[in-house]
């Protein structure tokens, strides 16, 4: 019998729900799938009551478990996909359905944000320009194009905001998710009035901020009933599931050369900050952290995804590990090869949406462990980019690596040949749902405050030999000349 802490993490393909320990042993764990929309080309969206309808069923397998091995849950933290807009009338009920962080229908709303707003002031009020998936586009979006529906909008949340609200009635949010919406003052953590004035929003569509590792209501008696956990339960704000997952990490501005990487559908990059400084062009993303300071975030949108979507349109029948074993003997280059990775445009560090993918120097002596190698070699140039933007700003040395992506050594290790850094595969891989079950600790007096709790149960992690990238790099530069 075991007190324990339990996290969730909404994600975009489903919903997994952990019971931690004190000691951040994993009690129990259950996952739910939800389906993703896609109505329009260039369109995501999901039904905010599928999020409701797995969470539930998720928090219930995992209660049932709880309560037959006698566990006292004692707290529940919240974490989930960052950037989507749920739209909700007078009742709280949502109105549409919501569009997600990897939607790109606001094209125009971004540029009527960089008219209304020079970029240079809204970086520095709110550490980001304006970015196709955040939220506040959503916004203005909503009000050209479906203008009934904005009418009716009394209140927008991001999605595990909205799903706290399900729970315990409140509608909160915190700093790491809401500054992701795109009109956040990184300084005040408020609402910044003037950007939101400048475009014509009230500040009241959007919830009180409260501290990500504060109680933000209680487990209602519906919630109770449908979940099986206790009616009263406290409900942790929680973070946006990058800064969830910084917190399982143990990433934090007290050990600023500690930072992640994480080689999944997208790769990311994330370094912690003290104090909120961005890049002054908004080639990467400066968010509040979770543990009340700071973060520099790099997002590159093609990474395992890329390798997926090789496997499943030329090699369909290899498995990865077979792919991964015939790039191994290519050497830096990939024999000429190159790959540019922008299956999806790109975000860092050329925020353009319309920039595409190729190989180059292809002849007839090359095979499919060149594509593959340098495909790699393409990924990790796109994150190499990105760190050359955030490392004035930051003192990272060392990566701790996650995701799919990371199983590879190869993968690690022109990850640290292209960053010229050090990685570390982390020897446990805590996520998103482990950081949110982490931040609902200090109010459940597992741990006297959130440092406490991050210092005791951070992740080992065990170095990666580097792999040289001297040619990759140098041809990288060459194929991008003639791209940009
Ligand atoms: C971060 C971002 C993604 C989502 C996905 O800016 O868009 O990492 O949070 O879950």
């Amino acid at each position: 019998m075991a007190e324990v802490t339990l996290g969730l993490d909404l994600g975009t393909s489903g919903v997994k729900v952990v019971a931690l320990g004190a000691d951040g042993r994993t009690v129990v764990q259950a996952s739910r799938a939800y389906p993703l929309l896609t109505p329009q080309p260039g369109w995501t969206e999901q039904r905010p009551e599928d999020w409701v309808a797995a969470s539930v069923e998720a928090l219930r397998e995992v209660a049932e478990v709880l309560l037959a091995a006698g566990h006292v849950p004692l707290a529940l933290g919240l974490s989930g996909q960052m950037h989507g807009a749920v739209f909700l009338d007078q009742h709280g009920d949502p109105l549409r359905p919501a569009p997600l962080w990897n939607d790109q229908r606001t094209a125009a709303a971004v540029a009527e944000i960089e008219r209304a707003i020079p970029r240079a002031d809204l970086i520095a009020r709110t550490g980001n320009r304006a970015v196709t998936g955040f939220q506040l586009p959503k916004l203005l979006w909503l009000r050209q194009t479906e203008p009934e529906v904005f009418a009716r909008t009394r209140q927008v949340l991001l999605p595990k905001d909205y799903l706290g609200y399900v729970l315990t009635g409140q509608m909160h949010t915190e700093p790491s998710d809401a500054s992701g919406v795109g009109a956040l003052n990184l300084s005040s953590h408020s609402w910044d009035e003037e950007v939101l004035g400048a475009l014509n929003l009230p500040s009241h569509l959007f919830p009180d901020v409260v501290r990500s590792w504060d109680t933000v209501g209680h487990l209602t008696a519906w919630a109770a009933q449908h979940t099986g956990l206790p009616e009263g339960l406290p409900v942790i704000a929680g973070g946006g599931d990058n800064a969830a997952a910084g917190i399982a990490l143990g990433l934090t501005a007290a050990r600023p050369e500690l930072g992640s990487v994480s080689l999944g559908t997208s790769g990311v990059l994330f370094a912690p900050l003290t104090l909120p400084t961005p890049d002054p062009e908004g080639r990467v993303h400066l968010f509040a952290h979770a543990d009340g300071g700071y973060n520099l975030l790099g997002v590159t949108l093609a990474c395992a995804g890329a390798l997926q979507w090789l496997r499943d349109k030329l090699a369909p029948d290899t498995s990865f590990d077979t792919l991964l074993t015939e790039a191994v003997s290519v050497p830096d280059g990939a024999d000429g090869v190159t790959f540019l990775p922008y299956l999806a445009g790109e975000r860092s560090p050329w925020m353009d949406p319309n920039l595409r993918a190729s190989w180059t120097g292809l002849s007839l002596a090359h095979g499919r462990g060149h594509l593959t190698r340098a495909l790699l070699e393409g990924t990790v140039m796109a994150l190499s980019d990105t760190f050359e933007v955030m490392r004035p700003l930051v003192n990272v040395t060392s990566f701790l690596a996650t995701g799919g992506g990371a199983r590879s050594d190869l993968w690690l290790g022109l990850v640290a040949g292209g960053l010229g850094s050090d990685i570390q595969r982390s020897l446990q891989e805590p996520g998103a749902a482990e950081g949110a079950a982490i931040l609902a600790m200090p109010a459940s007096g597992v741990y006297r405050t959130l440092q406490e709790a991050m210092e005791a149960l951070r992740p080992q992690g065990r170095s990666i030999q580097a792999v040289e990238t001297t040619q990759a790099k140098h041809q990288h530069i060459e194929a991008l000349k003639h791209q940009r």
